[in-house]
């Protein structure tokens, strides 16, 4: 990847955006700042000075030959999973801190719920935050913004995580920096570096092997969620993920959401 390193921008994904429809690809736009950080849902990404945010902007074509299934929702999969890998070495109980769900699942192929003895707890909210987990609150430390298109061909992800930037008074209670968590500063760039050699790695496995690490960071497998999609919500206590969605239990019934914002109640 070539690497675009800015001090101030609207928003790395619309920079990158604006590179696809030229005919760029294999690119990561990096900045200082961003004026316009924009989340998931039409939602504003604060994006003071000292967080890392950045996009990468991808070939639509050659991404889908890496997908068995064509399935280009897996480059969400696939950016949650480098992020919260490069995150845990950052921090001091990231080694044993994921629920191996791998153990976790018994023969009805149903989960248990997973027991956390670390507050310290990093993974994976469903879809693809990645949070903390402390004294039973989820703070998120990072948050993906993928965009495709169609037309020109490219794909666009965008990550933001919590560095060394304050966190605004009105999300202290649902985010936090590395900073914060590691009672130090960290170095953006090192830490960029990591993860483009993560995501690369992780790049080359199937499907299937993605997958199965994604899980093991769940933090959303075995609980009991709230799923709100634009037209409903739905409560139960999920028993899996995968390519496709979400799986609730749900008096006895097993409900598939494919996409929603997910709140964890218990
Ligand atoms: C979310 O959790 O809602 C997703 C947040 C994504 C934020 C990143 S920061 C870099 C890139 N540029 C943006 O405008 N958004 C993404």
């Amino acid at each position: 990847f070539d690497i675009i390193k800015l001090k101030e921008i609207d928003s790395t994904n619309k920079y990158c955006y604006k590179l696809g429809k030229k005919g760029k690809r294999n690119l990561i736009v990096v900045s200082d700042i961003q004026t316009g950080g924009v989340g998931r849902l039409e939602r504003k990404w604060y994006s003071n000075f000292g967080g890392l945010y950045f996009s990468m902007l991808l070939d639509l074509e050659e991404f889908k030959k890496r997908c068995s299934n064509n399935n280009i929702g897996k480059l969400n999969f696939l950016g949650s999973l480098s992020v919260v890998e490069t995150l845990k070495c950052y921090l001091k109980n990231g080694n044993n801190t994921y629920n191996d769900i791998d153990n976790n699942i018994n023969d009805n192929n149903k989960v248990n719920s997973a027991k956390y003895n670390n507050n310290n707890n990093l993974g994976i909210k469903f879809p693809n935050d990645v949070i903390v987990r402390i004294n039973n609150n989820d703070k998120k430390l990072s948050g993906i913004l993928s965009e495709v298109n169609m037309n020109y061909g490219f794909l666009v992800l965008g990550v933001g995580v919590n560095i060394n930037n304050s966190i605004p008074n009105e999300i202290k209670d649902i985010a936090i920096s590395l900073k914060e968590l590691g009672g130090k500063e960290f170095d953006r760039f090192n830490i960029l570096d990591k993860y483009i050699c993560n995501f690369e790695n992780n790049y080359f496995l199937d499907d299937d092997k993605i997958l199965k690490k994604y899980k093991r960071y769940s933090l959303t497998i075995g609980k009991y969620v709230k799923i709100i999609t634009p037209n409903k919500e739905i409560k139960g206590k999920v028993l899996n993920i995968d390519y496709n969605g979400i799986y609730l239990e749900n008096h006895n019934e097993i409900e598939h959401i494919s996409v929603g914002d997910c709140i964890h109640l218990r």
